[in-house]
């Protein structure tokens, strides 16, 4: 078989057989197939798209490219979340210590934010101490004893994705239906889930930028998971405007305690709950969602959630008691407020733009080898709807660095637009795809 054929035939726009995919997954990871001719595969698969025969076929080969998790160690239904990313998303971190401290075992592979979106473990790294780099001994015993691990993706998990999602990046081909569907959903079934809840993100923050791309997304994935028997389902959420108010990695970081303490913001509770009663569900801990979500309340409220997250800083090197303090973890020394020039209404706030604000203040990434400033980031005073007084403050910036912070200041001056009448914000949660 040649590579040139396969790039031929999905140029013409044929589909692709299983031998064909399995050969050219195979022969990338062992290095026998060079990169210009997988990127010239992933163009002609960005303009020709894949069926879904074909969409299954790529996940499959990628999820057995390498280690396939073996969790029959941990007891219980494992659900495993994953989000298709986005700006202000500290979901996991509000979740995870709330499903777990109903008994539902959370056994989590997370990343690093890379580019204007952030990594549960940078955001995790804001308590001192704390280390995602533990065993699978270390992480398969914690998750029987307190409930709950995080670890980062080890390089044996679907090691085809991770190459192909580091050329698609620099190839212009992430933005593509079949490849996203089948690059989360191998590394997710080679965690070794028995069920996945995905949140897909829709808007202008998002991959996703309209509503029936996202549907569609959320469609193929949950049709993956049930072909490889793992439950799934997708939530689509908006992402027309970050989630929450803050953006930032300690900041996201407060932010989430404070949704564990009943005193975070609406948005990120009613999505966390949302999801957090299908994981609660699908584990069997509720005869139904709608149960499920009062448990999860009563989880909230008892103060039971707030005990497991710190129980589980602990058990991976932080100290617990930093959940309950959370000014110890890391400030940044300088802010500057953005302030309304008129009266007026927020009309849209643009979610990437203000990713990259914090990006540009040293909260992100731009390449994998870059340190990151966990203290600084932006505080949304005002979210889409919200009316604003002349000089009122609208965002807030902390930094460290003046330089940054006036780059960032522009940037988030142009992600914010107003309108002089009242506009009303978009619906949160889109839909549900079981
Ligand atoms: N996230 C992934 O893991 N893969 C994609 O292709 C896009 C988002």
């Amino acid at each position: 078989m040649l590579m040139v054929d396969i790039i031929r035939k999905k140029r013409d726009g044929n589909a692709l057989s299983k031998e064909e995919i399995d050969f050219f997954i195979n022969g990338y990871v062992k290095g026998e197939i060079p990169d210009y001719q997988v990127s010239a595969l992933m163009m002609a698969v960005f303009f020709k798209g894949m069926n879904d025969e074909e969409t299954h076929l790529l996940t499959d080969a990628m999820l057995h490219s390498g280690e396939v998790l073996d969790l029959s160690a941990i007891s219980g239904f494992k659900v495993d979340k994953h989000s298709t990313g986005g700006v202000g998303d500290k979901t996991s971190l509000v979740l995870t210590p709330m499903v777990a401290s109903l008994g539902v075992p959370v056994a989590k592979m997370s990343g690093r934010g890379l580019g204007h979106t952030g990594g549960t473990i940078d955001k995790l790294e804001s308590f001192k101490g704390f280390s995602t780099s533990i065993t699978n001994e270390q992480f398969i015993n914690n998750v029987n004893t307190i409930g709950i691990a995080i670890m980062g993706q080890t390089k044996d998990l679907a090691p085809a994705d991770k190459l192909l999602y580091a050329l698609r990046d620099v190839t212009a081909t992430v933005d593509n239906m079949s490849l996203i569907a089948s690059s989360i959903m191998s590394k997710k079934l080679a965690a070794g889930a028995d069920g996945i809840v995905l949140d897909v993100k829709s808007g202008s923050g998002a991959f996703m930028k309209t509503d029936e791309d996202a549907f569609e997304l959320a469609k193929k994935m949950v049709s993956i998971g049930k072909q490889a028997g793992v439950r799934t389902m997708a939530v689509i959420s908006d992402m027309d405007q970050p989630l929450g108010r803050n953006v930032g990695n300690a900041m996201e970081v407060t932010e989430a305690i404070d949704t564990l303490r009943g005193k975070g913001p609406e948005d990120l509770k009613e999505l966390c709950l949302t999801l957090g009663s299908y994981m609660v569900y699908f584990a069997g801990k509720a005869g139904s969602t709608k149960e499920a979500r009062s448990l999860l309340e009563d989880s909230l409220s008892s103060g039971k959630a707030l005990d497991k997250l710190a129980q589980f800083i602990e058990a991976q090197g932080g100290s617990g008691e930093d959940v309950y303090h959370p000014e110890n973890l890391p400030q940044a020394k300088e802010k500057t407020d953005l302030t309304a020039d008129d009266d007026c209404y927020v009309s849209s706030i643009m979610s990437e733009e203000v990713g990259i604000a914090s990006l540009l203040l040293g909260g992100g990434r731009r390449s994998k080898e870059d340190v990151i400033d966990l203290s600084v980031g932006i505080h949304l005073d005002k979210k889409v709807g919200d009316k604003c007084q002349k000089g009122e403050t609208v965002a807030t910036l902390y930094g460290n660095d003046k330089k940054k912070m006036e780059d960032a200041f522009e940037r988030l001056r142009g992600a914010y637009s107003f309108s002089k009448d009242p506009v009303e914000a978009g619906k949160l949660i889109k839909g549900i795809v079981e």
